[in-house]
């Protein structure tokens, strides 16, 4: 089996992932920030140190700041929503994935004022389309920062500068580049950056985060037991128990440290060039076979290592069923959860087949999916 799919979710993990949360569930599988006893105090502190390590990796001060959700979409709505109120302005873009553009449509029917600035064909985004889409009433601009569909790099550091300039919050949507790509959120001016623990920082399903700087008064779209302030019944204001009610999952949020510590053992970067260096293949070995349509920048100083392909007239699901079923490659088609994305290169109508390279991957898994792709081509 060759898997492709590492934009879903990462797969495999290092085993140091698999032991923590085994080690963690068998050892100290109790509730964090609750009981007093030494299980409870246990889970807790290893809890904190994946808020520390994880901050560390984004450059975050206060690892208070630093809250655990349970996956990126859970993350986006808080940050959509915890800011945004009737009469505001919001700036989005069309390459966004539906964990954005859903929120923000249910806000726009409460009155928010909505603008998605368009991408171009290759899902790239101008930044002064941006700036030029400011109003008086803009409080927050939502951007990702790599296409889970064309794996186009947005360019949030010059967003970044824009949105500080205008006294706007600028929110990230790392879901394609944490644990990738370097996110330093204080050189990048991002307030908020949502990112999910299961994709790039090879944490388990049930894991992901939001960084919300310090100057930003969010509201909490839920409350619940903190296991702080018990005697009243209002929601504590402190970080980061005001945004994480209930039990976490303490099990996942270990494995989420494992899997950072594992990145940062390796080096980010060196993780990125393995990935940049299997994309550049990918897209050097298809680019020769006359049926095969490829999108977005194709040249990995723009393009994170998701590529999405068509082959002759083949409808998407149909080429990932012949690539799972024969070849043993398991790839993602149909729209990505992102159709504005689509129509945005044009592809809304028969969806792309989509490859996402992770750390174990191999140019030999490579080099065999080109071979199907080819023998795929010769028959349609
Ligand atoms: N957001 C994930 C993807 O793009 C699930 O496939």
């Amino acid at each position: 089996m060759i898997y492709f799919d590492n934009a879903a979710t990462s797969f495999p993990k290092p085993d140091i992932v698999y032991d923590s949360i085994m080690e963690a569930m068998k050892k100290y599988g109790a509730n964090p920030g609750r009981s007093g006893h030494r299980m409870a105090l246990e889970v807790g502190r290893r809890i904190f140190e994946t808020r520390e390590i994880a901050a560390e990796l984004f450059n975050i001060e206060d690892p208070m700041n630093l809250i655990f959700t349970f996956n990126c979409t859970e993350s986006l709505n808080m940050g959509i929503k915890g800011i945004l109120e009737e009469g505001d302005h919001v700036i989005t873009t069309s390459m966004e994935h539906n964990s954005v553009l859903r929120p923000i449509k249910v806000l726009e029917k409460l009155g928010i004022e909505v603008t998605i600035v368009n991408g171009d064909p290759m899902g790239r985004i101008d930044p002064a389309h941006i700036e030029n889409s400011i109003k008086r009433n803009t409080k927050l601009i939502v951007t990702t920062h790599i296409s889970n569909l064309t794996g186009t790099i947005i360019p949030i550091k010059s967003i970044g500068e824009i949105a500080r300039e205008k006294g706007i919050y600028y929110l990230v949507d790392g879901a394609q580049s944490a644990g990738v790509y370097d996110i330093d959120i204080q050189n990048l001016g991002i307030d908020m950056l949502a990112f999910p623990g299961h994709k790039g920082l090879l944490g388990p399903q049930g894991t992901g985060g939001l960084y919300i700087g310090e100057d930003v008064d969010l509201k909490e779209i839920g409350q619940g037991g903190t296991g702080s302030t018990s005697h009243l019944l209002e929601q504590p204001d402190i970080r980061p128990d005001r945004y994480e009610s209930g039990t976490l999952n303490g099990p996942g949020i270990i494995g989420l440290g494992a899997g950072i510590k594992y990145i940062l053992k390796k080096g980010m970067d060196n993780i990125r060039k393995h990935e940049e260096e299997l994309t550049e293949h990918f897209i050097e070995g298809l680019a020769k076979l006359d049926k095969v349509s490829l999108y977005g920048p194709l040249d990995t100083k723009y393009q994170a290592a998701v590529v999405s392909i068509n082959v002759g007239d083949l409808d998407s699901s149909e080429l990932s069923y012949i690539l799972d079923q024969k070849y043993g490659i398991e790839v993602r088609p149909g729209l990505h959860c992102a159709p504005l994305a689509h129509k945005t290169i044009g592809t809304f109508e028969r969806g792309t087949v989509r490859f996402s390279f992770g750390p174990f991957n191999t140019h030999e898994e490579v080099e065999l999916s080109i071979v199907a792709i080819r023998e795929i081509s010769k028959e349609v």
